[in-house]
């Protein structure tokens, strides 16, 4: 008796938490096609829900309507793989700080809110399809440089044989935590892609075993770069505010030390 009526309490408290919203979001059926957000009504979402189970939601009941899904790109679901990168409400990944599309909660909102969910805006991130972008453009700015050439043979180093000052360290740690997820590049008026390639700079240019190509990565990374349709850096400051990894501005410092030093080196 004492059981039926706790379970009544949580259905009852469940029923008064849970939400209804309404979605603005971004619609366009492929590369070439003209987007445009559509209006829909999602209803029973749990404050505990996470924002794409919300989506999840909605999509299921689109399936069941014979209905063609939103299309987003997720993976780990727990803020590693950085692809599930969504402009919410005007901001990359949404109201929260130092998290990830995947990693916010539906509490975040208000019964009655209503959302606007589009694709992350730059014209180095061209949309696929919906709310899915091509971050291709990363992938290539990695491999012009973001990697060290070590021939190996026989046994692996032991990992402290080079001494590395703790400072250096947690520095190039700090840097290497970034997902290339994009969300700089969304929050900068320039679409400049300078946070990313700093921290994929930054994360080889402290360590001993980053130096030997020190020169040939940044000048090659930063080429491919601009290649790729970034805009310019103007220092606003944008990019840190809204990364998932909360990857630092001193990065772009260093990235702009190791042009100029390469540069100059010729
Ligand atoms: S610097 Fe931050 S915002 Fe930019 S790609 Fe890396 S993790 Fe994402
Ligand atoms: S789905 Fe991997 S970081 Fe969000």
């Amino acid at each position: 008796m004492l059981i039926a009526h706790y379970s009544l309490l949580i259905t009852h408290y469940s029923i008064l938490e849970s939400m209804k919203l309404t979605l603005k979001i971004w619609r366009q059926k492929s590369a070439s096609a003209k987007g445009k957000l559509e209006t829909y009504q999602v209803d029973g979402i749990e404050p505990d829900m996470s924002f794409l189970e919300m989506l999840d939601v909605l999509n299921e009941g689109f399936v069941e309507k014979n209905e063609e899904p939103v299309v987003f790109d997720h993976d780990c679901r727990e803020g590693i793989c950085g692809t599930c990168s969504l402009q919410i409400n005007g901001e990359p990944h949404g109201p929260d700080s130092l998290i990830t599309t995947c990693q916010l909660h539906m509490r975040k909102f208000n019964d009655g809110d209503t959302i606007v969910i589009e694709p992350f805006r730059a014209t180095a991130f061209p949309v696929i399809k919906d709310l899915m972008v091509d971050r291709s453009a990363f992938d290539r700015i990695q491999q012009a440089g973001g990697f060290i050439s070590v021939n190996t043979s026989g046994n692996t180093q032991d990992a402290n044989n080079i001494p590395i000052s703790k400072e250096d360290s947690d520095f190039s740690f700090n840097a290497a935590t970034c997902i290339g997820c994009g969300a700089c590049v969304a929050a900068c008026k320039n679409a400049s892609a300078m946070l990313f390639t700093a921290a994929k700079v930054s994360q080889f240019a402290l360590l001993p075993q980053g130096k030997l190509e020190a020169n040939r990565r940044v000048i090659a990374m930063v080429e491919q770069m601009d290649k790729e349709g970034f805009g310019n850096c103007t220092n606003t400051g944008a990019c840190e505010l809204e990364c998932p990894k909360g990857i630092s501005l001193y990065n772009i410092a260093r990235l702009n030390r190791e042009y100029l030093s390469a540069i100059t080196k010729g």
